[in-house]
């Protein structure tokens, strides 16, 4: 079996309703269990499989999210092409509230989570190029997908993961930005570097939830704020994907 596609849905992309023809897949992995079911289906009549990062119920944080599960998890039903949608806070005084980006560069400031396949008894171990943690060619179909639909989309940018599931002080995002970072974020490691491991070609769709923290002019994050602004964002994801399979 093969996949054109996998989609790793984040907060506020739950299911995916341009799927059809769907069966829900319990996949087995030698990692655990994955964050829900995968979701197999046709985008188009090409095949296409969605996966709740947090659950179809959103009850996983983002630094208990099994990432080696459900990386695993696409590979093994055929997936050489992966898509991650996430949630951010925008930083970069272009990636306001609601802004798409196809970052490009990732800082990882995660801790404890299983970061590698490598950390499995017997595992080979891999020193994999990280140098462009994005696959350039799904990036580039992309962004030549966002243009033929007409998506306003913000090329490029530094995503920093953070490791939540609080979000950051404005001193924190302080040295977000001075090391660079134009997003921040809970979940983009370490699924990026694992999709990597297994030679998966892997791109991030970053949907801007809020300004983090100090960066707009409020004193504080709503979370009521964050869940209107996903919704407007994720509006743009059913048809991006539709013009990335239609290319
Ligand atoms: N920080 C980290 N992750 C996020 C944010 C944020 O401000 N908004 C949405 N996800």
């Amino acid at each position: 079996m093969s996949l054109d596609l996998a989609i790793v849905g984040g907060t506020g992309l739950y299911q995916f309703p341009a799927l059809e023809n769907v069966v829900r897949r319990s996949i087995e992995t030698p990692y655990g269990a994955t964050s829900g079911p995968v979701v197999c289906g046709e985008v188009q009549g090409r095949p296409v499989a969605f996966l709740a990062r947090h659950g179809e119920g959103h009850s996983l944080p983002p630094h208990r999210v099994n990432y080696r599960a459900n990386i695993w998890a696409l590979q093994s039903l055929g997936a050489r092409r992966v898509i991650g949608v996430n949630a951010v806070g925008g930083i970069r005084a272009d990636m306001g509230p609601c802004a798409v980006v196809i970052p490009d560069q990732i800082i990882d400031y995660t801790h404890g989570r299983y970061t590698s396949f490598c950390d499995a008894d017997g595992a080979e171990v891999r020193h994999i190029d990280f140098s462009e943690p994005y696959a350039a060619t799904l990036r580039a179909d992309l962004l030549a997908a966002a243009d033929k639909a007409s998506i306003v989309v913000v090329d490029g940018g530094c995503y920093g993961a953070t490791q939540g599931p609080r979000l950051e002080t404005r001193a924190e995002i302080a040295r977000l930005r001075r090391d660079g970072c134009d997003l921040v974020g809970m979940t983009g490691m370490p699924e990026a570097a694992l999709a990597r491991e297994l030679d998966l070609d892997y791109a991030c769709i970053a949907l801007v939830a809020n300004w983090a923290a100090g960066c707009g002019d409020q004193a504080e994050i709503s979370l009521e704020e964050i869940f209107a602004n996903l919704r407007t964002a994720t509006a743009a994801v059913p048809p991006l994907v539709q013009a990335l399979l239609a290319n």
